[in-house]
């Protein structure tokens, strides 16, 4: 065990920490957006798949604290002409002050960490996707209170966004009802991890059944980067898309969230995503105060 502060996962989180850096979060969207916490600190993100919001928040996070970012692709680097992950996170840690890296297997992540003498962060992987729930979670918290009063309906692809919420559930307490189909459910080790710790978390099938008076309705592409296009995914999902109807099924002042890229028409209609339930700007936004809280945690720096 080492004391370099990683942002690895939620459940590898302890709860006065994750709420720390929700709450840190908060005030940072409260306070002077040039203050320099973060002065003279550096990132190197290293992309192996595309992004706009994670690239951009943490680019601008940092910036706005003061500090540097150096942004990386796996093709544009020694990592694409063989050059171990382990090694590339043992010349960065003598360049930058953290690292983030968004990567298909969660094996790189953590080769990356054990290698890395600087902190590591999460910045997706096909398993999850922490820095997203905290904007999400910052979201709610701003648009109905706390988080932990809430009921959060999930319907869709049991997918990396939606495994990042089954942490949260566990550590902020707050009921979390999942529905997809059969086959595309989250793994059923990480639904008994979360019961078993206490989590509020139920898997089902039926839409309306998770959606049924819940205050936030979230759902993610049907596609992950990585997954193949098939029209047998496709039909299983149809009966998952969010349209007026299953959203009726929530209560009157739910919101709909969605981390982003969308595909109008797929996972949610057009009338939803573009109606007034819809916070999916703010949240997008909220990747920014929260990556700096991130940031802040990760380097020891606090408000
Ligand atoms: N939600 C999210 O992580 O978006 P990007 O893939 O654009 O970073
Ligand atoms: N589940 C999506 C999230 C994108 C931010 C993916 O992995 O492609």
């Amino acid at each position: 065990m080492t004391d370099i502060h990683h942002f690895l996962d939620i459940d590898l989180l302890d709860r006065e920490t994750l709420r720390k850096i929700l709450n840190t979060a908060k005030s940072i969207k409260l306070l002077d957006s040039q203050l320099n916490y973060l002065h003279g600190r550096s990132l190197a993100m290293v992309f192996e798949k595309p992004s706009t919001r994670t690239r951009v928040s943490f680019e601008l996070a940092i910036k706005q604290l003061g500090g540097h970012a150096v942004i990386l692709d796996q093709n544009g680097t020694q990592l694409g002409r063989g050059e171990t992950v382990a090694d590339t996170a043992r010349v960065l840690s003598q360049y930058v002050d953290a690292i983030m890296l968004r990567t298909s297997a969660k094996a790189s992540l953590m080769e990356m960490s054990e290698a890395a003498t600087v902190p590591v962060i999460n910045g997706l992987t096909n398993e999850s996707h922490p820095c997203q729930i905290i904007a999400d979670l910052l979201t709610i918290e701003e648009c109905k209170g706390p988080v932990g009063e809430q009921v959060v309906a999930w319907s869709g692809d049991g997918n990396n966004v939606a495994a990042s919420w089954i942490h949260a559930a566990v550590k902020f307490q707050f009921e979390l009802r999942l529905a997809s189909p059969k086959t595309l459910q989250n793994a059923s080790g990480l639904i008994k991890w979360a019961q078993s710790n206490g989590g509020r978390v139920t898997v089902c099938e039926d839409p309306r059944l998770a959606v049924e008076k819940a205050d936030c309705v979230v759902t993610d592409t049907w596609v992950s980067m990585g997954d193949k296009k098939d029209s047998e995914r496709r039909s299983l999902l149809e009966p998952y898309r969010i349209d007026s109807k299953l959203m009726s099924y929530a209560k009157k002042d739910a919101i709909f969230m969605h981390c982003l890229p969308a595909h109008r028409g797929d996972e949610v209609t057009t009338e939803v995503i573009d109606g007034k339930q819809s916070v999916v700007w703010a949240e997008a936004g909220n990747r920014l105060p929260a990556q700096k809280s991130i940031l802040m945690w990760c380097l020891g720096v606090s408000v």
